[in-house]
């Protein structure tokens, strides 16, 4: 019995495919490396000293999913592929949605024919939108997001509950991740953005490695502690570590849940600058700029219903965060 990981060479793919191998789980990875490469799959086997197979096949490719599914007796999905850019999904609605949500449904055809009916998804935060009141809870109502990407895992959401209604053999579990940061400790993966990075922990360690000049502070006029933006960051080995509690889950029992992942915490940009800066042991170039549109002031989870139903909390705090982000990049200062 193997669970098949979909997105499994990126970021938290990686991360999470480590924390599997490491509790005993056989793995088969699904990838067609759009926002990775083939290196990220060496250093999981170099790391947990476990093989697995790997198939190069896009999600949306139906007879390539069928093969994986004919060739292994797959007894869960992982589901983390997608494009994940707002800025992007806004210039490139209709790849986002064809990505997305259309790579969700052929994932589930091709999973339902072959009787697999598990499944664990990489939501995010966004689905709260605009309009609830941090500390965000999964009884809040969901949906107003304001970006493509956003809707995509909105939609995906909704599908994802008509399919349960439908047919309640399926066990799924919604995870909506908070901010991820970090690395694994070793410094050996981690968070490899192509081109300017869009999130904040990519660009300050871009910027403290001497890739990039200045990080812009987007508005220090919020009505917050500090005025700049509040988030929730979470260890991307807590991350991992939820999904491998999500995966227990889904084989155990059948339904469909939403649960957030994150550390309950918010820290202000000008927090997370500070904790880097104690990391690298140096001080950051940045300056306050304009907002960024489209952003909320304050944004992070009531994160108990993960440890009620899971048995899952985050572990790791700031300054670890701050600390791994930094051994990655430093190690790597081009990626992989
Ligand atoms: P990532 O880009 O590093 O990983 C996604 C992986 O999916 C990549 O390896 C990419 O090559 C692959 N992929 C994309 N489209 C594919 C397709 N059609 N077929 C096969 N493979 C495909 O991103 P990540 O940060 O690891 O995020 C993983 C998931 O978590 C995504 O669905 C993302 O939307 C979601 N998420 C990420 C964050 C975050 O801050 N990183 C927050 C919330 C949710
Ligand atoms: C963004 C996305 C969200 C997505 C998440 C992970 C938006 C509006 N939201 O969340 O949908 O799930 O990334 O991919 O894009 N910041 C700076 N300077 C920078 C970059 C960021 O000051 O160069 C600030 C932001 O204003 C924010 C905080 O840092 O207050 C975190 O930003 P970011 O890492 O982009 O994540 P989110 O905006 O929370």
């Amino acid at each position: 019995m193997s669970i098949l990981v979909t997105g499994g060479a990126g970021y938290i793919g990686s991360h999470t495919c480590v924390e599997m191998l490491n509790a005993g789980y056989e793995i088969v990875i699904v990838d067609n490396f759009y926002n990775s490469c083939p290196e990220s799959l060496n250093r999981i086997k170099e790391l947990t000293g476990k093989d697995f197979k790997f198939y190069e096949c896009d999600i949306r490719d139906r007879e390539g999913l069928d093969k994986i599914f004919a060739e292994n007796n797959i007894e869960a999905v992982i589901h983390f592929a997608g494009l994940k850019a707002v800025g992007e999904s806004c210039a490139k609605p209709l790849e986002y949605y064809e990505n997305n949500v259309g790579g969700t449904i052929t994932l589930c055809e091709a999973m339902r024919d072959a009787g697999c009916k598990k499944i664990v998804f990489s939501s995010s935060a966004t689905v709260y939108g605009e309009n609830n009141v941090s500390p965000l809870k999964e009884t809040m109502q969901i949906g107003g997001t304001t970006n493509p990407y956003g809707t995509t895992k909105y939609m995906i959401e909704l599908i994802l509950r008509d399919l349960w209604a439908s047919d309640n053999e399926w066990s799924i579990a919604l995870l909506r991740y908070f901010n991820p940061i970090g690395a694994h400790k070793s410094g050996r993966i981690g968070e490899n953005p192509n081109g300017i990075p869009n999130n904040l922990m990519p660009y300050i360690t871009q910027v403290a490695v001497g890739k990039l000049a200045c990080l812009s502070v987007f508005g220090d006029d919020y009505d917050t502690p500090d005025g700049t933006g509040v988030r929730d960051y979470i260890h991307v080995v807590d991350l991992a570590l939820g999904h491998v509690k999500a995966v227990e889950k889904v084989l155990a029992d059948k339904g469909v849940d939403a649960y957030n992942l994150g550390t309950g915490i918010g820290y202000s940009v000008l927090d997370i600058v500070h904790a880097f800066e104690k990391a690298c042991g140096k001080p950051l170039n940045y300056k306050i700029v304009d907002r960024r549109p489209g952003d909320l002031a304050t944004c992070y989870s009531d994160p108990s219903k993960a440890l009620e139903v899971l048995g899952w909390k985050a572990e790791r705090g700031l300054d670890e965060m701050c600390e791994d982000s930094w051994r990655w990049q430093k190690n790597n200062p081009e990626g992989y």
